[in-house]
């Protein structure tokens, strides 16, 4: 199969070529520098005008769009104005190149956030019962633009005309895996300094996914004909921050975790240039149309989760297991 991943060059381009890529498929990534992770042939676009890169979808098997400037920054107007045109004018662009294609691909799977659900802890949120987020009484006013950004994201998906294509929204919590310069890797990094405790009271809720299970996921989505719209890509069990940091200490033998409270946040966020919502959000969300279509999740609990990465980061010395 040609599998395309535009945005493929971060954590999760990585992931995706490093599963895909020993099985024979021709893993094409598209970037603006047109570097691609090993395995994967780089092919050059801009993130928002058709180009020569359009070929590539024409008969493609699998479209996996992931490009986005990171979130992981202050959260500046001149930031969150990047996050949403990097975000909508590529997916416009991905859309417009299967459009004018000849053999469009059968499926595309299009990177969303599951940051678009509501700061919520009374209930968790699914694709069908799940609250959208922006209006919430108590939460800071600029975490709206998180949510305005995955609508408009979603919204530049379900409108481009591609009616031979089958479009799926993946709604992804944050992806686990053991990779340096990753999330987890930056948690383990606090874990290890001591500084893992509870955030600001450590009563939100954090979702995530192990990698293998995003990766299973993704394939699993690429053929389930029958799945469009928006899929929650997370493990069924988000659990409160204070309990979430407890389990990494445990799994790595941290016996310190010093709490921190929100004015530390704040300060901490600002020194290393990056944004409060990140970890004060409470994020409850639930893999609704995943567990009902039978998808079997092999980290479903963040204890054993916790474990298994700590146990690839302290084998792996540099050579990481590939994920299956
Ligand atoms: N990692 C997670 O835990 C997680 C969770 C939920 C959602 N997501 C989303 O999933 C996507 C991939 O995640 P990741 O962690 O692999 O992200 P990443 O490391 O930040 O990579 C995203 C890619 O987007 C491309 N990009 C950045 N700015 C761009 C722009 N202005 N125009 C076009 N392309 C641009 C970059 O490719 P080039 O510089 O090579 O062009 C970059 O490699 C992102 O959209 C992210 O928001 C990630």
């Amino acid at each position: 199969m040609r599998i395309v991943i535009p945005g493929g060059t971060g954590q999760l381009g990585a992931l995706l070529t490093r599963a895909l890529a020993p099985q024979g498929h021709d893993v094409v990534v598209l970037s603006r520098s047109g570097r691609a992770p090993e395995g994967a042939r780089g092919v050059r676009w801009d993130g928002a005008t058709l180009g020569p890169w359009a070929a590539e979808l024409d008969g493609a098997s699998a479209v996996i769009n992931l490009a986005g400037r990171t979130v992981n920054c202050r959260p500046s107007a001149r930031n969150r104005q990047q996050m949403m045109t990097s975000r909508v004018f590529s997916t416009q662009a991905v859309g417009q190149a299967i459009a004018q294609a000849t053999r469009p691909p059968p499926v595309w799977l299009q990177m969303s956030t599951a940051t678009l659900y509501a700061h919520r802890f009374d209930a968790p949120n699914d694709e069908a019962t799940g609250i959208i987020g922006g209006a919430e009484p108590d939460a800071p006013a600029w975490w709206a633009s998180s949510v305005w950004v995955g609508q408009a994201w979603e919204r530049a998906l379900a409108e481009a005309d591609t009616p031979h294509t089958r479009k799926v929204a993946l709604r992804t919590a944050m992806v686990m895996s053991p990779d340096r310069g990753g999330v987890f890797d930056y948690l383990l990094q606090l874990t290890r300094l001591g500084l893992h405790g509870p955030i600001a009271g450590g009563r939100q809720f954090v979702s995530w996914i192990h990698g293998d299970d995003f990766v299973r996921a993704v394939r699993f989505l690429m053929q389930a004909e029958h799945v469009h719209g928006p899929v929650n890509l997370c493990a069924p069990e988000p659990l409160p921050q204070r309990d979430f940091a407890a389990a990494l200490r445990d799994a790595w033998g941290a016996r310190v975790g010093l709490p921190a409270a929100g004015w530390m946040v704040a300060l901490g966020a600002w020194l290393l240039r990056t944004d409060t919502e990140l970890v004060r959000k409470s994020r409850r969300v639930v893999p609704g149309r995943l567990l009902a279509d039978g998808f079997d999740f092999e980290h479903p609990a963040w204890p054993g989760a916790a474990r298994a990465l700590v146990a690839a980061r302290r084998g792996a010395q540099g050579a990481l297991p590939a994920p299956v």
